[in-house]
């Protein structure tokens, strides 16, 4: 065989081989035996290996996985990946359809009521692109706006075409849809983990994950991983596509998969119907959802909708409820928080609610158990709602056997001091204060935390590491701290304590009300700082004020007052602040006249600015004397918007108040306009 030959039967062998796989993977209805693909694909391996200069990316036998990287590059999404708005109840729909209704109207346009119905897959995101029908790139969601190149990994599955099939094949084309694994592959997957004695993977969504963000593409390639697609990004190419329905089915023409249970569905009724429809056949599914998507079927109209901040106004997903499961209460343990508050954690007999395993549930305090009746040993129903912590929800009476009782402990179980209940409060609380482990490594984190004195690294086990080795003691050791001191410890580099050192050198110059925060006085949260920064202007006044003259500030009650005033009057804590202010920690004292600037001026913020965050706007804002608010009202005197702003905006502008784009904004805040 001549190169020329070579390269005409390497031609034809991709294009048999690519058919077959779209036979077998994607519509999972193979047309020849195994044996006989395999002889293809080894006929075509052999040429490439008599050729290596024949090789290309979108070569079936490419599919094995690139050399390992060390890191993922993070790309930009040319088109950003949007979120969804959630419903969770039919209410929530029915508002839905009207607001499509309402808003369409307002665009001299009536809504058909057509919409498309898909599951809504419980996997990754990603974005794949092509360029003349080749797979070029492809990307994690990430943040919506920026991803990770996931490229090499997305080559190894198989359901993704390397090069789109058929006709019409545009210039360029971005699709996405959702990288999954099936049950049938989880539980697969699961059994040769355990097998080789490694991780086992809690649920299909952790294990797609996992499995596709590998550094190694060669593992992303042994992992049973598909692949959904549910929308166009970026296209440019000649065929109309003027409906969802039709841009789903030309990406199918093209040889991606689209889910089989996805309908075309008209009016709400039908909607509703599907979601029930889907709730009852969940089970039976080959991967996991967690809800339904419903989306506004013309293109036309799905312009004219636009978007609201982050997601579309012409999509929905209509949720499942919160799924909850029997297992039994082995055991009721404490946690100690910052505060010292001691809660109650229920330790559980490993249970798989919706596709987590769940070991802990919070009980929260001591009436919440008194309430529920919950006993050590009883059967429990527990829940779980998206990323939240599970609960217990109710124990099941029926079911019980041989239980005790939960008592409080009287002292605290992690540094024996005594343990108490204030008068009104629903929690127990740990009297050792800093001197408590627990409390000490909270107190800690608190400090340095990003809305207080905003040390960036450090975090919890770098603390740990810091107290166990008797470094820091109180927050006050932490600007004692020498470089050697720090790049002496274990897994830290001389590169990390040198920005480390920089993060608390830069934390010095702060704000008052941020430093009173940092503090973590009991119930004293930013606002509450804020207020008390903003009616002394110094921390001596603060310190000296009494609990009479505390109360005249708004959100300030006689309990955080009496907290304020006690913190004041111990000598550790008088000794930590003076230690601190040794250090260098120092705020402007001119903070008084510029506060004064914006002095009762009321703002609102929406839409995305680009040369500052949303908060980092608020912050500057408050610091000037501000309000900052989230819905816009007639004592707004500002709404300041960047990019794809919602109904705050129109809202705005229907109450003539006056609205300013990021540039007025940094002008007005600079002093210059
Ligand atoms: S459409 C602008 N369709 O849900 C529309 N998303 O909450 C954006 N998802 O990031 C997405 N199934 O990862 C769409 N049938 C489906 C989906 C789906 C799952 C995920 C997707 C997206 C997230 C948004």
């Amino acid at each position: 065989m001549n190169k020329e030959q070579a390269r005409q039967r390497a031609e034809a062998l991709r294009k048999t081989i690519n058919s077959h796989n779209y036979q077998y993977y994607v519509l999972d209805d193979p047309t020849i035996a195994d044996a006989e693909y395999d002889s293809l694909l080894r006929a075509l391996t052999d040429i490439e290996t008599a050729f290596p200069e024949l090789i290309i990316s979108t070569s079936p036998t490419q599919r094995v996985g690139a050399t390992p990287v060390s890191a993922f590059q993070t790309v930009q999404h040319t088109t950003p990946m949007l979120s969804l708005a959630n419903a969770f109840n039919e209410e929530e729909m029915r508002a839905f359809n009207v607001r499509i209704k309402d808003k369409l109207a307002v665009a001299s346009m009536q809504f058909s009521g057509r919409f498309s119905g898909e599951t809504k897959f419980d996997g990754l995101a990603v974005n794949i692109r092509y360029e003349n029908g080749s797979l070029v790139s492809a990307a994690t969601r990430g943040d919506g706006y920026i991803g990770e190149d996931v490229t090499h990994n997305v080559r190894t599955i198989k359901q993704i075409p390397l090069h789109l099939m058929g006709d019409n094949i545009p210039q360029s084309l971005e699709v996405r849809g959702e990288v999954v694994m099936s049950h049938q592959g989880f539980a697969a997957l699961n059994k040769s983990q355990l097998e080789k004695k490694e991780k086992i993977f809690a649920n299909p969504r952790n294990a797609a994950a996992g499995s596709l963000r590998q550094l190694d593409a060669k593992i992303t390639a042994q992992r049973p991983l598909s692949f959904f697609a549910h929308g166009m990004g970026n296209y440019n190419g000649s065929m109309l596509l003027e409906t969802h329905t039709q841009i789903l089915m030309q990406l199918k023409k093209w040889g991606f998969p689209v889910s089989s249970e996805t309908k075309n569905l008209d009016g709400l009724k039908a909607c509703l119907d599907y979601y029930t429809d889907i709730q009852n056949r969940r089970s039976e599914l080959t991967h996991d959802i967690d809800g339904v998507v419903f989306k506004v079927d013309s293109i036309a109209q799905q312009k004219a909708l636009g978007f609201v901040s982050r997601a579309p106004r012409w999509a929905i997903a209509y949720k499942f409820p919160a799924a909850e499961e029997m297992t039994q209460l082995l055991d009721i343990e404490i946690q100690v928080g910052r505060t010292g508050a001691l809660t109650p954690v229920a330790r559980l007999s490993p249970v798989n609610v919706a596709g987590v395993t769940v070991t802990n549930a919070t009980l929260h305090n001591i009436d919440e158990i008194k309430r529920k009746g919950v006993m050590i040993g009883d059967w429990v129903y527990v829940r779980r709602a998206g990323d939240v912590i599970p609960e217990v929800v109710r124990v099941i009476k029926e079911r019980r056997g041989e239980v005790t009782a939960f008592v409080m402990p009287d002292c605290c179980p992690v540094c024996g001091a005594d343990v108490v209940r204030q008068a009104g409060e629903a929690v127990y609380r740990c009297l050792g204060g800093i001197s408590c482990a627990a409390q000490n490594i909270q107190a800690i984190l608190h400090f340095a935390s990003r809305k207080a004195m905003d040390i960036d690294g450090l975090g919890e086990k770098l603390i740990v590491q810091l107290i166990e080795c008797g470094l820091v003691k109180t927050v006050a050791d932490l600007y004692a701290l020498s470089h050697e001191q720090l790049a002496g410890l274990e897994r830290m580099g001389t590169k990390s304590a040198k920005n480390l050192m920089q993060a608390m050198e830069n934390s010095k110059a702060t704000t008052l009300a941020r430093f009173i925060y940092a503090l973590g006085i009991r119930d004293v949260g930013e606002a509450t700082a804020r207020a008390l920064a903003k009616k002394y202007k110094s921390l001596t006044l603060i310190q000296q004020a009494s609990t009479d003259e505390l109360e005249t500030i708004s959100d300030i009650g006689p309990v955080v007052a009496g907290n304020i005033q006690r913190f004041f009057q111990q000598t550790h804590n008088l000794d930590i602040v003076q230690r601190l202010l040794s250090a260098g920690i120092h705020w402007e004292f001119t903070e008084h006249e510029e506060n004064s600037r914006f002095n009762g001026l009321s703002f609102v913020l929406t839409g995305s600015l680009q040369k500052m965050t949303r908060d980092d706007a608020k912050q500057k804002l408050i610091s000037l004397g501000a309000n900052v608010t989230g819905s816009v009202s007639k004592k707004t005197n500002y709404v300041v918007f960047g990019d794809n702003v919602g109904s705050k905006y129109e809202k705005a502008i229907a109450l003539g108040i006056e609205i300013i784009n990021e540039e007025r904004f940094i002008q007005m805040i600079e002093g210059k306009t």
